[in-house]
């Protein structure tokens, strides 16, 4: 094992990349960060996973923001600055504009710059009197918006200016309400949900709210079905990960000696999933050595589910009070509005 490769010739991403990756294959439970399932190849199979009949948060969240729309709207009020975290699917941002009163500004946030630039720009096509402000950004930290008018203008075709809208004066707004929808908040354990949200509660300011998807606690059954589904999406979307690393780091993982597994971790109230070893082997990773007994283990991801009790106490952590929940009919998925007490 040579333990004096040079990485400094990978790019500046690939090295995160490649930090990670050796860094979590190091330890006794072997794992990778989920972040790293989302490269192209990824992101449409997620897109598959997410028009799954198994998998039903995604339609169901979507009925609930269709559904109740106006009332939502009527919570937040008129002229709202909308702040969306992460940017995924254009189809809830869509409906959720399309409900609100006027609101005076959309800020999506992504680390994908590429990715924000297109989906900012093809909404701001969309909505003319709309101002669209993407923010290219790690949303898990803290977002230091100094005071000021925001300037006039348009969405900067292409480039961002350097270090993003606050160079430009991005001050900060009345009525700010967060848009965090997918139940993205199960990624994270409780202690980092709870850091996540007081950073939400601290952009959005007194006065500002939150409105997020978060999936519930149910059958174990149901849950299972939506993690491994019979088409074998969600185990194609899992493997893709050590596709990755063989693409891009120059791994030599035998993707078929490795198999999808979805399970509910009842005492942690989370589904994991993992990459199961199905044999004795060893995995070369930028001239680093690591060994798989059979049956041992990659975890790959945590997804947390909530009572609604529960995640009211979490977000209670992070200066939230609920305002109102939806649920679904059959009990599936819950859209919550909290806001920050003045
Ligand atoms: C995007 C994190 C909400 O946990 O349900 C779907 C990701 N992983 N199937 C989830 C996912 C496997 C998804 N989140």
């Amino acid at each position: 094992m040579d333990a004096h490769v040079d990485q400094s010739k990978l790019p500046e991403d690939a090295r995160a990349f490649c930090d990670d990756v050796l860094s979590g294959l190091s330890q006794p439970q072997k794992e990778l960060p989920c972040k790293y399932f989302y490269d192209e190849r990824g992101s449409k199979l997620f897109d598959a996973i997410c028009r799954l009949d198994e998998y039903y948060p995604t339609r169901t969240e979507t009925a609930l923001l269709d559904t109740y729309g106006d009332e939502i709207a009527g919570l937040i009020g008129p002229a709202a600055c909308l702040i969306e975290y992460g940017c995924g699917s254009l189809v809830k941002t869509r409906l959720l504009i399309d409900a609100l009163d006027r609101p005076s500004l959309f800020v999506p946030i992504d680390i994908s710059e590429e990715h924000l630039l297109r989906s900012a720009q093809e909404l701001a096509e969309d909505y003319q009197d709309l101002d669209v402000r993407p923010l290219v950004a790690d949303f898990t930290q803290a977002l230091d918006l100094p005071d000021g008018d925001l300037p006039d203008g348009d969405l900067p075709d292409g480039d961002l200016p350097d270090g993003g809208l606050e160079d430009e004066g991005f001050g900060k707004k009345e009525n700010c309400v967060g848009f965090f929808p997918g139940s993205t908040i199960g990624n994270f354990d409780h202690e980092a949900a709870v850091a996540f949200l007081r950073t939400v509660s601290e952009t959005v300011g007194s006065g500002g709210g939150l409105l997020i998807g978060v999936d519930l606690k149910k059958d174990t059954e149901t849950l299972i079905r939506a993690y491994d589904d019979a088409e074998g999406v969600t185990a194609a979307f899992n493997l893709n990960v050590i596709e990755r690393i063989n693409r891009e780091l120059d791994g030599n993982f035998d993707v078929s000696a490795f198999s999808h597994q979805a399970q509910y971790n009842a005492e942690a109230g989370r589904i994991e999933i993992h990459l199961v070893s199905q044999k004795a082997q060893t995995v070369h990773i930028q001239g680093r050595d690591f060994n798989f007994s059979e049956g041992e283990t990659i975890h790959t991801e945590n997804s947390y589910k909530y009572h609604i009790k529960e995640f009211e106490a979490l977000a209670a952590k992070a200066g939230f009070s609920p305002v109102k929940t939806w649920v679904d009919e059959n009990g599936l998925f819950s859209l919550h509005y909290l806001t920050v007490a003045e």
